[in-house]
């Protein structure tokens, strides 16, 4: 058994929505998916995909999407990325309920692994795409969400976790963060996040070990699109 992790897969099954205008990398990037799902990943093994799944605006436009995810080797949880707007975080249970047996949908809840509680939510980094009020408005909602994350897999008996984000855990060059901070607080062993395109932002936040938790970067063009192994 093992845990891995991969973000960002950006599909377009049903929407018109090529991504290969984003650099070589992206070029028949599902056949890629497929191919190292079925190289590394088995049928005991459980992956959490971190985000940014479909380009489809609605659930109609995603069906297809979300089934080239279903049908991927492993147990799959998904995790919320900015551009996943078929996913209401308030009806997350929802979605739990329509995919069961199939998809899981990591919000406000959490799974686990062996003895490690897994948790996580979508996360925010200041992109200087909106005001610093609105970042840190957006930034404490999703603190609050971790945290009711957390707190359910704490009652539940975890003492150990992994966590994870869509968006980096710091703002370019931060230090730390209301997130490297939790991570801190509450004997997170890793954070993994995705979220960042392109050679130019894979080093906008931690990557390896800060302060004793490792941070992963799996953002799907970053890693060519082969899952990482975060435990065995
Ligand atoms: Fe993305
Ligand atoms: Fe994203």
């Amino acid at each position: 058994m093992a845990l891995y992790a991969l973000g960002d897969f950006h599909l377009s099954f049903s929407v018109d929505k090529p991504m290969d205008r984003f650099g070589s990398v992206w070029k028949n990037h599902e056949k890629k998916i497929i191919k190292n799902f079925k190289k590394f990943v088995k049928e005991g093994d459980t992956t959490v995909i971190t985000g940014d799944h479909s380009w489809g605006r609605k659930m109609s436009e995603c069906e297809e999407d979300l089934k080239f995810i279903e049908d991927l080797p492993g147990r799959k949880i998904l995790l919320r990325g900015n551009h996943d707007m078929f996913w209401d975080a308030k009806k997350t249970e929802k979605l739990n309920e329509k995919f069961e047996g199939r998809l899981l949908f990591l919000q406000n809840n959490f799974f686990s692994y062996e003895d490690y509680g897994l948790i996580g939510t979508k996360g925010y980094a200041f992109e200087n795409l909106d005001t610093y009020e609105h970042y840190e408005k957006i930034r404490d909602r999703e603190l609050e969400r971790l945290t009711v994350s957390y707190e359910k897999a704490k009652e539940a008996g975890y003492d150990k976790f992994i966590m994870f984000l869509h968006y980096p855990p710091t703002s370019i060059d931060e230090q730390d963060s209301v997130f490297t901070n939790f991570a801190k607080e509450h004997n997170v062993k890793k954070v993994i996040y995705s979220h960042c395109h392109g050679v130019e932002r894979f080093d906008d936040s931690f990557k390896g070990y800060v302060d004793g938790i490792e941070y992963k970067l799996v953002s799907g063009d970053y890693l060519n699109f082969r899952p990482e192994k975060v435990l065995d």
